[in-house]
């Protein structure tokens, strides 16, 4: 969460586990910001924590769906260009993934959300 000095919630970022073939991997959603502090440095302050706490932990990538027009500037790549298929194909122009230091090309395969997805 992004929170203000007077305790007041102005963003959030949620990591859930998914998993590539059977390798466990990051999912990145739901990222917001309030609207009033939109384009304000915000989101980009959160994606990178997120980031660098999968690092940190020794994650092999963060994978999401989202608009590539943003994401492109963390270093998101298509999942395509790494051999990760989405769910469901159509989703394949929005569906990136952001390798960390605990990358192996070795993963690679069909990637899956957490079960509770299935049931959205
Ligand atoms: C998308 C969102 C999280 C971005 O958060 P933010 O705090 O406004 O983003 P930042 O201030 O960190 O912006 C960083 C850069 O991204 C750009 N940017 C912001 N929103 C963008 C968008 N929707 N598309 C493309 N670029 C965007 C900014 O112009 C800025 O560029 P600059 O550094 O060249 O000035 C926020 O606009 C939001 O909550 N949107 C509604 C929910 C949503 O779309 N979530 C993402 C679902 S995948």
């Amino acid at each position: 969460m992004a929170v203000t000095p007077q305790d007041e919630v102005i963003g959030h970022v949620l990591c859930t586990r998914a998993h590539v073939d059977e390798a466990p991997v990051l999912a990145l959603g739901p990222l917001s910001v309030r609207p009033d502090r939109q384009r304000t440095g915000v989101g980009s302050a959160l994606v990178h924590t997120a980031l660098g706490a999968g690092d940190a932990l020794g994650e092999p990538m963060v994978v999401l769906l989202g608009d590539p027009g943003y994401y492109h500037r963390f270093g998101f790549r298509l999942g395509s260009d790494l051999g990760i298929t989405p769910p469901v194909a159509g989703w394949q122009p929005h569906f990136q993934v952001r390798t960390l230091a605990g990358y192996r090309p070795a993963v690679r395969g069909a990637f899956r959300y957490a079960e509770p997805f299935d049931r959205i």
